[in-house]
Formats: C-alpha cells, structure tokens, sequence
C-alpha cells in the first residue's frame, strides 16, 4: 500500500534538497510513499498573487488569508478521503504515538503555517489536526511538514530495512535507548562496557534496560 503526502506551501522548492535523499528518497522510488509539493500562491484568487493580509482587530505581522489555503486543501483533495494537518506552535506537540497513527492513513494533506498565523477560518473549515514539533517558534511550517513527513514514512512497513528494530527504538516503553557502541573495544582510552564484549544476551539484555531506565531518570525524568 502506497501513502500520499501532499505539501502546501509558499516554498515548495525547499523540500527535495531534504526530501529526495537516503530512505526517503527510497521509500519514494520503492512506491511506499508519493510526496506532492504544492505551491499556494498558484490557488489565490489575488491579482497580485497575496496569500496574506493585514489582521483584524490589529497588532504586528501579516496573517495568511483562508481562500488560497482552503481551496487548495479542497483541489488537492478531490474525492479521496484525506487527513489534513496545519503545522503550527499552537498546535498538539508531536509525539511517536501521533507519529504512528499518522502512519497507518492513506493521505495526509500538511499545511504549512507562516507570518503571525493563519486566518481561524481555515482551521474551522478543513483542518482535521494542528500538530507542533516543539515548544519553539520557526519561520515557518516547512521544516516541521518535514518532520512529520520523515518520521511517518519510516513507519510504513517495507520502508526500513528488515532488521531495524522498531521495538527498542527510543520512546517505545516510555523509554530512552541504552548506549550504543562498535569496534574498537578501546577507543583512546574509553574501553567498551565488558558486559557488551560477554556474549551473554541475558546478562547483555537486563544491562541494556537497566541503562535505559537509568538514562530517562537522568534525561527525562517526565516520561516515567
Ligand atoms: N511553525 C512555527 N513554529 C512551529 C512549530 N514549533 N511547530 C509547528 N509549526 C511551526
């Protein structure tokens, strides 16, 4: 099964740079996924091609009006049936759980936010789910359409290769990794712990979780 993404964005040329490399780039030409970038400016109705304007009510910056965005959700979208998500800081922040209900759609439609927001109309009428990638202000909704692209795609099955494990990957459990290392066994001093070098998977296993909890306590005392 293929999944579709479909990007709205006033940059549409910043995507492939990043998009068109490694498993990405792979999961497009393997047909797990079809990434379609579309530009906003091509869907307003503005003689001078606006996607902007000035906010009601006033204060600083620009807010992007609803007619391009909404009726490019709608082109895009035709008759299939579509997830749409605006990225924004005001939105849910962006968790692996998101991440893998995400991953199991056949479309997800991103819009990408910009200027001081988006005009609340947009939201109201074809927004299903307004994700954030942080507590942080970018630019633009770009980098984050790209993360949630990124992170979604390489849930879809096939995608990676057949021993990547998803299973102790950091955030399933609640838990971060455990350390990870390869040869050499000494590296300028820094010797690999003897458990590692012992062969025995047990002893290697209870190690391992014993590091992950430790570490979360450390990092991220708040996912326990
Ligand atoms: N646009 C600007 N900042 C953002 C963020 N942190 N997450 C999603 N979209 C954004």
């Amino acid at each position: 099964m293929m999944m579709r993404f479909d990007i709205i964005t006033i940059f549409p040329d910043i995507f492939w740079p990043v998009l068109n490399e490694s498993i990405i780039k792979r999961a497009q030409e393997k047909k797990k996924v079809k990434i379609l970038v579309h530009d906003l400016r091509e869907y307003t109705q503005d003689k001078h091609k606006k996607v902007d304007d000035r906010p009601f009510g006033g204060g600083p910056g620009m807010v992007m009006t609803a007619q391009p965005i909404v009726d490019a959700v709608r082109k895009v979208k035709g008759r299939r049936k579509a997830k749409v998500i605006l990225t924004t800081p005001g939105g849910n922040p962006l968790t692996q759980k998101h991440v893998k209900n995400l991953s199991k759609e056949k479309n997800l439609i991103i819009i990408c936010g910009h200027y001081e927001g988006i005009d609340e109309r947009v939201r109201l009428s074809v927004v299903d789910q307004c994700l954030s990638i942080g507590d942080y202000v970018l630019t633009g909704g770009e980098l984050p359409a790209m993360v949630i692209v990124d992170s979604v795609t390489r849930l879809i099955p096939g995608v990676l290769g057949k021993e990547a494990s998803l299973q102790d990957e950091t955030f399933e459990n609640n838990l971060l990794e455990y350390p990870h290392y390869t040869r050499p066994a000494n590296f300028r001093g820094k010797k690999v712990p003897n458990v590692l070098l012992s062969g025995n998977h047990k002893l290697i296993q209870e190690w391992r979780k014993q590091q992950s909890r430790q570490r979360t306590q450390e990092v991220r005392p708040d996912l326990l």
